[in-house]
């Protein structure tokens, strides 16, 4: 067990440097230090954040080691500077990041051989080799959203995702009621905002069987949508009115067409892919106008984990088996969603498609604490974020790697982000004699 754990995060720790690396070798160095948008980081100072993180937590507090470069802490430390503010700092230029990070990973690589790992909740598990292999992860997803809104000629590649499964699927799936397991207590690299396990109550509603559909957006948009005051919670609408809103960010119309940028290539809107790139606001809004309603975070999760024949809360829709490419749309294989329907093997036991992976699903739940959270390693991971800012989305997008995500996993970000790999699904309460349990 305990040797499996280290050549899982051996595996964790390399495959996430692998993606660091192409994110960051595909553009010069001049692309590397530019800022591409305000909303975003220059990608140099991911790298070297990565590798400042890793050293802090892996080379100094588990491996006791003396602290390599203690001069760029503050630099690299993402609640100090906001990200506008970043490129103003004295960052560690290209050739000298990519050679810090790597010499933090070949201490670390020497520290996870040698550790024990027990004796600590830190070390247990090798929870902090998954928390950082995590971290890259998501900061490697971060640097594809810096890489979508960067201008300029593609720099990255990918084959096109598998196309839908076969067969007419329902637009919806009735998920009876009653309690399931939410959160977990027994992942091991699950975040303090994952734990503990607990029971939740779901009364029966229904939810679509896959995310919404650009094609299915665009009847929105084409009936007024985004002119509508009475589908928009007031800020929602505001904010739209105010910054001249009326489609998904980065779509623009062309000769009655209309076109997306996506990683560099514009391209006719796909009209069976899952919309991506809309705030919460604009979910919100699809969803009142479908005569339907986001789904709540328990109620995501329970479609996602809850087996209804053995009672039981699984590690993903298809069972507590790790995804595989045959799974679902993840770690940047692809550079898009894959059409709506696609991945049956992934499907879970009512038939629910693609809950995990293709785009982050909007829910219409707050960021908070489940009963008895802990705040662990530090506050800052989740804590400081609880309360009604930010809204919940889960199951990862395509730019999300198998580590950072799970059944469980939570992800929030305020409601008017867009530039996120956000789309959504709607849901519908059962009527009184439908899915009791
Ligand atoms: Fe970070």
């Amino acid at each position: 067990m305990t040797e499996d754990l280290r050549s899982r995060a051996l595996d964790a720790l390399t495959t996430a440097r692998a993606r660091t690396a192409i994110l960051t070798g595909c553009v010069d160095d001049h692309e590397l230090t530019a800022q591409h948008s305000p909303l975003m980081s220059p990608l140099v100072w991911d790298l070297a954040h990565i590798g400042n993180q890793e050293e802090q937590w892996l080379l100094r507090t588990v491996g006791g080691r003396t602290a390599l470069r203690p001069e760029i802490d503050s630099v690299y430390d993402a609640f100090a500077h906001p990200r506008a503010d970043r490129p103003s700092l004295p960052l560690l230029a290209p050739a000298e990041a990519r050679g810090y990070a790597s010499d933090v990973r070949g201490r670390v690589l020497d520290i996870l051989n040698a550790t024990p790992l027990e004796g600590g909740p830190l070390t247990d598990s090798a929870f902090a080799f998954g928390m950082i292999a995590q971290h890259e992860q998501q900061h490697d997803e971060t640097m594809l959203i810096t890489h979508q809104l960067r201008k300029g000629p593609a720099a990255l590649t990918a084959p096109e995702p598998p196309r839908a499964g076969a067969g007419e699927l329902p637009a919806e799936v009735l998920v009876p009621g009653g309690p399931f397991t939410m959160g977990t207590s027994a992942e091991p690299w699950a975040l303090d905002n994952e734990r503990p396990a607990h029971q939740r109550a779901v009364p029966a509603f229904h939810l679509d069987t896959v995310p919404v559909t650009c094609g299915a957006y665009l009847s929105f948009m084409a009936d007024g949508g985004y002119r509508e005051p009475r589908w928009w919670a007031a800020e929602g609408f505001e904010q739209v009115r105010r910054n001249g809103i009326d489609a998904p960010l980065f779509w623009r119309r062309e000769s009655g067409q209309w076109l997306r940028r996506r990683f560099g290539v514009t391209e006719p809107v796909p009209l069976d892919e899952p919309v991506l790139h809309v705030s919460w606001y604009e979910a919100d809004a699809y969803a009142r106008w479908a005569g339907r309603r986001l789904p709540t975070e328990a109620e995501w999760e329970k479609a996602a984990r809850h087996d209804p024949v053995s009672g039981r809360s699984r590690r993903f829709p298809w069972g507590d088996e790790d995804p595989t490419p045959a799974h679902a749309n993840l770690g940047q294989r692809h550079l898009r969603p894959a059409p709506a329907g696609a991945y049956p093997q992934g499907g879970s036991p009512l038939g629910i498609r693609q809950l995990i992976g293709d785009v982050w699903e909007w829910t219409s739940s707050d960021f908070g604490p489940y009963p008895g959270f802990a705040a662990f390693p530090y506050r800052e991971y989740s804590e400081v974020f609880f309360g009604s800012s930010y809204k919940v989305l889960r199951g990862g997008s395509f730019g999300v790697d198998q580590v950072a995500c799970r059944g469980t996993f939570r992800n929030w970000d305020l409601p008017v982000r867009r530039q996120i790999f956000s789309g959504f699904r709607t849901a519908r309460d059962a009527g009184p004699d439908e899915g009791i349990g």
